[in-house]
């Protein structure tokens, strides 16, 4: 190993001869990830960016790599909470020995899959294991040695967002709302740093713990939007949640952070109107042949004038001039520090 590099790590060779089996190992398995084919992500630049796991020739590598197996006696089911594409949503506690007993979610893989299911089920775990910030959903691991299959995760007291809003309509201040999106904004901010697109960006795929933090979760489904009811089929076959996409993507599957930018606007209103349904009533169609004669949402009652802003700006039909997750980040934390911004509502302007 060269002196300068060690040098630069700060370790000495006594800790390197004591740490080269490790690094050799850790060697191995780097290498064996850059043997197959995905787009070379440099390791040493300090920028840590998202593997996509189908680039992995086998894509139980992917989740070996990024996820940990987790002992299925440490867990103990307490609850069905949903039911997903794939099977039962669970609530219960993970006690791993030594360590205090944490409450999780489980999601389980239901019996009689394909081989294609089980990959596409893991695909999240994979996904969700590269990340590590404390707005996006925490990873504790994964079962895949015995059966049921099972991927858990942090359990988030709350819920979805926007049936957690729905359900408290009016009961928040301004700032606490502020807050919420807050806290997606850094979420937004840590994905699109890491090169990870998200394309189902929604008040439903947050969700809220009892600290009203906010963290976005459904990774999964980034590339097959199965999952999703509100995901509708487009002409050239995609399936897409018409309402939260940006135009770009729908008409040619132009997805990227900018898009993503367009969605948190959606959400910035979903939030700000307490979890209403984007668009009302009106149909997919309706909503893409508005979006391109230039209507927007009009501001959520009590809503800031400042906020709506944003989320027009986030609605610019040209990707490049929506303002990008770490502006709309700055902007919120000005407003926060100095909340005066947040006095003028909209409906006092339009009277
Ligand atoms: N529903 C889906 N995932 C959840 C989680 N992590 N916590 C609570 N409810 C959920």
């Amino acid at each position: 190993m060269n002196e300068t590099f060690i040098a630069l790590l700060g370790i000495c060779s006594w800790d390197v001869l004591l740490c080269q089996g490790y690094i050799k190992a850790r060697m191995k398995s780097e290498e064996k990830r850059r043997t197959r084919f995905h787009s070379g992500h440099v390791p040493f630049s300090g920028i840590k960016t998202y593997v996509d796991p189908d680039t992995y020739e086998d894509p139980t590598q992917a989740v070996e790599e990024f996820a940990k197996e987790i002992d299925p006696s440490y867990i103990c089911i307490e609850r069905v909470i949903g039911a997903g594409e794939f099977g039962e949503v669970c609530s219960g506690r993970l006690r791993k020995p030594g360590r205090m007993g944490i409450a999780v979610a489980i999601k389980t893989l239901k019996g009689g899959y394909m081989d294609q299911q089980r990959r596409d089920f893991l695909r999240e775990a994979s996904i969700m294991g590269q990340f590590n910030n404390p707005n996006i959903i925490r990873l504790e691991g994964v079962v895949t040695k015995s059966r049921p299959v099972m991927i858990v995760v942090e359990y988030m007291e709350n819920g979805a967002l926007d049936s957690f809003l729905r359900t408290r309509d009016g009961q928040f201040t301004v700032l606490q709302l502020v807050g919420m999106l807050r806290g997606i904004a850094v979420g937004m901010t840590y994905l699109s740093d890491m090169g990870y697109v998200h394309r189902d960006l929604a008040a439903r795929n947050i969700l809220v713990d009892e600290n009203l933090v906010c963290k976005v979760s459904d990774f999964g489904m980034s590339r097959v939007l199965e999952d999703d009811s509100e995901a509708a089929y487009t002409a050239t076959g995609g399936k897409i949640p018409i309402r939260w996409t940006a135009p770009e993507a729908i008409a040619y599957g132009k997805f990227s952070s900018a898009s993503d930018v367009w969605s948190y606007g959606i959400v910035m209103w979903e939030v700000m109107s307490y979890g209403e349904r984007p668009y009302w009533e009106m149909s997919n169609q309706d909503v893409i042949l508005s979006i391109e004669e230039g209507y927007r949402l009009p501001a959520p009652m009590g809503c800031p004038v400042t906020l709506h802003q944003l989320m027009l700006h986030s609605w610019q039909k040209e990707s490049n001039q929506r303002p990008r997750f770490n502006d709309v980040l700055s902007f919120l934390d000005k407003l926060i520090i100095n909340p005066s911004g947040l006095l003028t509502l909209v409906n006092d302007v339009q009277r």
